[in-house]
């Protein structure tokens, strides 16, 4: 090439939660059993899907328009529906063209960052799922602009923080907030919203809510959508099916814009994502025909509750055997199905370790940790899945400089599931003290 071809640093956007898996297959092939803590996907933690919801999608594939390419900002009629539920809740009002479908709204977050001129930074959490801080560092090809959420305040966001950055930092045109949250199971109260949509007013920023949990919330909190508290801030509501039905490989999520009307500069920002969205014609339209009429579904809100019902009690399990164990702050995740558990400072360092079997493994471990730059949360994540077979993600890899690691709470068997806990809050003592 006598050109490069992709910007500097394109190398270190890697993305640690399937990295690791990749390591975990090679461990499998060496006969070590593995317990997926790593990856949010339900459906691969045994999930089984009601016949009733397999039924609506089967009698949509009998449809010939389920064929057709849909229209660019997707099926009309699931638009309307969606419109009547935002604008259900009260707060913000928008019509069926005020949303635009993706595939996934992985696609959907890549292309919210990817239209912003590049001086334009968008202030995300740390720590924060890794989509919204690609998306972002990519489309500004430097590092993120972050706020923190705090591990000894239940995760919740500093807003002095968040206020600061704003004040001081004249590029952030906008703020993201993922409710409830990935990685930390944090549930943003009220209140925490309402000032976070102040500070958006006051500085002439627009809010990027990532709601794809919001109806995943236990442990009798509460939060609000973002449409009900948004008042004429401009603003981008995320939402998709991945988790909730859950059908992550039907690649389904979409954007709601709230207050286009109001800001010139905001609608032309809208504009663009439609236009970028235009040159792939559409989004899959089978899971658009089946949306309403799985969410209208008279099973639907029992389906949903005793899955949520079941996410609270792996939450508890989790929060009851870990937060027993010394050096650790552990917070009660409310919502979502992560919880995020940081070391206390400088705890972790790059000479702990716990016996690994075979000289291939251990090898090999020893290859990915022992480079120097190596976080040692990374380090402490490999030993654990070499030793137990238990297959976390390091918390540093979620834009945060704090040490620590993420886990699910998708496990279906409680037993197993307070089985592995036990170890892990087992391990992690012996880590400690290697
Ligand atoms: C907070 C958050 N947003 C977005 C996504 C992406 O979902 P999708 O499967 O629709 O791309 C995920 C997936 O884990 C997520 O945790």
């Amino acid at each position: 090439m006598r050109n490069t071809l992709v910007n500097p640093g394109v190398g270190e956007l890697t993305y640690e939660i399937r990295n690791i898996v990749t390591v975990a297959e090679k461990l499998q092939v060496h006969g070590l059993q593995i317990n997926w803590e790593n990856i949010g996907d339900p459906v691969a933690k045994g999930e089984t899907i009601p016949q009733w919801m397999k039924e609506i999608v089967t009698k949509a594939l009998m449809l010939d328009e389920t064929y057709g390419y849909c229209h660019t900002r997707g099926v009309l009629e699931t638009r309307r529906f969606i419109s009547e539920q935002t604008n259900d809740i009260g707060g913000a009002q928008i019509n069926p063209d005020d949303i635009i479908f993706f595939n996934g709204l992985g696609d959907a977050i890549a292309k919210v960052y990817g239209n912003l001129k590049r001086e334009t930074r968008i202030l995300i959490p740390s720590p924060t799922y890794t989509t919204h801080s690609t998306g972002e560092t990519a489309h500004a090809n430097a590092g993120p602009v972050t706020y923190r959420l705090q591990p000894e305040n239940n995760w919740y966001p500093d807003l002095e923080d968040v206020k600061n950055h704003v004040k001081y930092n004249p590029s952030i045109c906008g703020i993201t907030i993922v409710n409830p949250d990935n990685p930390t199971g944090m549930v943003l109260p009220e209140h925490m919203l309402r000032e976070i949509v102040t500070i958006a007013g006051e500085y002439g920023l627009f809010l990027i809510a990532d709601e794809i949990y919001n109806n995943i919330i236990y442990n009798g909190q509460r939060t609000v959508p973002l449409a009900a508290v948004i008042g004429d801030v401009p603003a981008v509501a995320m939402r998709g099916i991945s988790k909730e039905f859950p059908w992550p490989g039907a690649r389904c999520g979409w954007l709601e814009f709230y207050n286009t009307g109001k800001d010139q500069r905001f609608r032309e920002y809208v504009n663009s994502i439609l236009n970028s969205k235009m040159n792939e014609v559409c989004s899959t339209t089978l899971p658009q025909k089946t949306l309403p009429l799985i969410f209208t579904h008279p099973e639907y809100r029992n389906y949903l509750g005793e899955r949520v019902a079941r996410y609270e009690k792996m939450s508890n399990i989790a929060y009851d055997i870990l937060g027993k164990v010394p050096g650790l702050l552990v917070n009660r995740t409310n919502g979502a199905f992560y919880m995020a558990v940081a070391f206390k400072d400088g705890l972790l360092t790059n000479r702990q370790s716990l016996p690994i079997p075979g000289r291939e493994i251990r090898e090999l471990v020893e290859n990915i940790t022992g480079g120097g730059g190596v976080p040692p949360d990374k380090r402490f994540v490999y030993y654990m899945l070499a030793h137990t077979g238990i297959c976390t993600v390091p918390l540093s890899s979620f834009s945060t400089p704090l040490q620590g690691f993420r886990i699910t709470l998708l496990e279906k068997d409680e037993s197993e599931f307070r089985k592995v806990l036990r170890t892990l809050a087992q391990k992690i003592t012996e880590y400690l003290d290697s």
